[in-house]
């Protein structure tokens, strides 16, 4: 039943409530979470602040809101910022809506947003994107602006929404506040990004599946371990909290997500995100986190917390079987995923994850010089992950990362010690939106040195997009121009394929 604005009792706004966005995101096959978060201006603020505040939200076949499919309300309490992930349910599969967001006169901008396929539909194709990286001081968000004109079916973002640095040195723009420490700092520092219109227009023009990474807390950290930032919070377990609680009011994901009392967070219980989602018999879409349950690095330069490069001949501990990048329980919850039939049958698993998978030595020549904070850094877990999708057989894997600010294209191995093993799979970790990399001086070297890598790129700042077909994969590699430029265009750096049923990378 559609009720006039009327009929519900709402507030009273005078400014518009709507300027950080809207999203949508989790989508499966009947449901997706419909995001936004009231921001109040001048004395709608003194008025609303502390009290929970009604908020509309309808789903509709049209952008013009003339055939709506579900609509209701829910409550913006202050506890979490006032932002409102609702849950639509019952929807239909494989379909495409607009949605918006209503409090008293102020109607938010109309996004876009489609369900998955159901589990055993025959399915054509999907398009992703995958993203990482997007530091506000290091460049302007124009690839968002063109990734609206990739026809996408979906974003896969990989960490590093936002960094909790106070700024950088040239910065192309300068975020608001300091180091991120308290809620408040975190909850800032979200509202500075999603005022971003290249960023929010993104979001309300597909859905999203989202991870975090380290710096949605601090640079380094793992698990429950600080990492090597700005001055150091006197609680770790208290900021990683207040980090994960800002993470959760600013993300398209379930309220189920949220599954602890605050206090439990800050106590160390878990912010679950990790999932897999079928898209019909297509693809099975994982997102992973590989940060919040992950070891300390060891090994690192003069006992320092945080990352380094090592010498795995000088570090006993980088072999140990007990260190996890996954942790234990979503370490089993993966290998019982790829025990399941579906992983077998669907024609392609897309694992979305944090970090670069693949062997990185950076030491040219005999002995090995590895980066301590990624997957390299863990090799006991590495091997389990490899060896897991051998022993399930599991059909097409395809792994997307980030966080190395770099694009990355490669085979997964089966051993990355032992260069004959066999290709069990294909990586894709994508550059940057806009963090900074080091340039293409040493990418030759350590493209040489480590040949299960067919192409790297260490300058250009962009995006991935992925189209599957039951046939086929096509990875293009899609960059900005001038990431210090908002007006930057775009390009394809490279284009790669992949056929169903053999992991060997072609070039496109
Ligand atoms: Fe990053």
């Amino acid at each position: 039943m559609y009720l006039p604005r009327s009929a519900w009792s709402q507030a009273r706004v005078s400014g518009n409530p709507f300027t950080l966005g809207i999203a949508s995101g989790s989508p499966t096959h009947d449901s997706v979470v419909l995001w936004t978060r009231l921001a109040f201006e001048k004395e709608d603020a003194s008025r609303l602040q502390p009290g929970p505040v009604a908020v509309r939200w309808e789903l509709a076949h049209d952008d013009g809101f003339s055939r709506i499919v579900q609509t209701g309300q829910a409550q913006a309490v202050a506890g979490l910022a006032h932002s409102v992930h609702v849950e639509v349910q019952g929807l239909q599969p494989d379909r495409w809506y607009f949605y918006r967001f209503v409090v008293g006169d102020a109607v938010s901008a109309t996004g876009r947003t489609r369900t998955f396929p159901a589990p055993d539909a025959v399915v054509a194709r999907l398009r992703l994107a995958y993203a990482s990286c997007q530091r506000w001081e290091h460049g302007y968000y124009s690839a968002y602006r063109h990734m609206r004109d990739e026809a996408l079916d979906l974003v896969m973002f990989l960490g590093d929404y936002i960094y909790e640095y106070p700024t950088a040195a040239r910065a192309v723009r300068a975020p608001t506040g300091g180091w991120l420490l308290t809620l408040d700092d975190y909850r800032q520092r979200y509202a500075l990004h999603k005022s971003d219109a290249d960023l929010q227009a993104m979001h309300a023009s597909c859905p999203w599946m989202v991870t975090w990474d380290d710096h949605e807390v601090q640079n380094d950290y793992a698990g429950a371990t600080p990492g090597d930032s700005g001055p150091p919070a006197p609680d770790f377990a208290a900021r990683r909290a207040a980090a994960y609680q800002a993470f959760y009011e600013h993300m398209p994901v379930r309220a189920s997500v949220l599954t602890q009392a605050m206090a439990g967070l800050a106590s160390g219980a878990e912010m679950r995100i990790y999932q897999r989602v079928p898209y019909g018999r297509l693809a099975s879409l994982y997102m992973l986190d590989a940060r919040q349950y992950k070891d300390a690095q060891v090994c690192t330069r003069e006992g320092k917390a945080g990352s380094s490069t090592l010498n795995p001949a000088n570090c006993a501990a980088w072999k140990d079987p007990a260190r996890s990048m996954l942790g234990a329980q979503q370490e089993s919850w993966l290998d019982a995923e790829w025990g399941r039939a579906a992983s077998k049958e669907s024609g392609w698993n897309v694992i979305g994850q944090q970090s670069l998978l693949g062997q990185r030595d950076f030491h040219r020549g005999p002995g090995q010089i590895f980066w301590n904070d990624g997957w390299d850094g863990y090799a006991a877990a590495r091997t389990r992950f490899t060896g897991a999708l051998q022993k399930h057989a599991v059909a097409n894997p395809v792994v997307l990362g980030g966080d190395v600010h770099e694009n990355w294209v490669g085979h997964v191995k089966a051993d990355y010690a032992d260069a004959g093993s066999a290709s069990v799979g294909t990586e894709f970790c994508g550059t940057s939106l806009t963090s900074r990399s080091n340039g293409n001086a040493k990418i030759p070297d350590t493209l040489a040195e480590n040949p299960h890598f067919v192409f790297a790129d260490s300058e250009r700042k962009g995006y991935g997009v992925v189209e599957l077909t039951p046939s086929k994969l096509t990875t293009t590699l899609r960059v900005v121009d001038d990431v210090t430029r908002a007006d930057s265009g775009v390009q394809t750096l490279a284009k790669f394929a992949v056929q169903a049923g053999r992991p060997v990378i072609e070039k496109a």
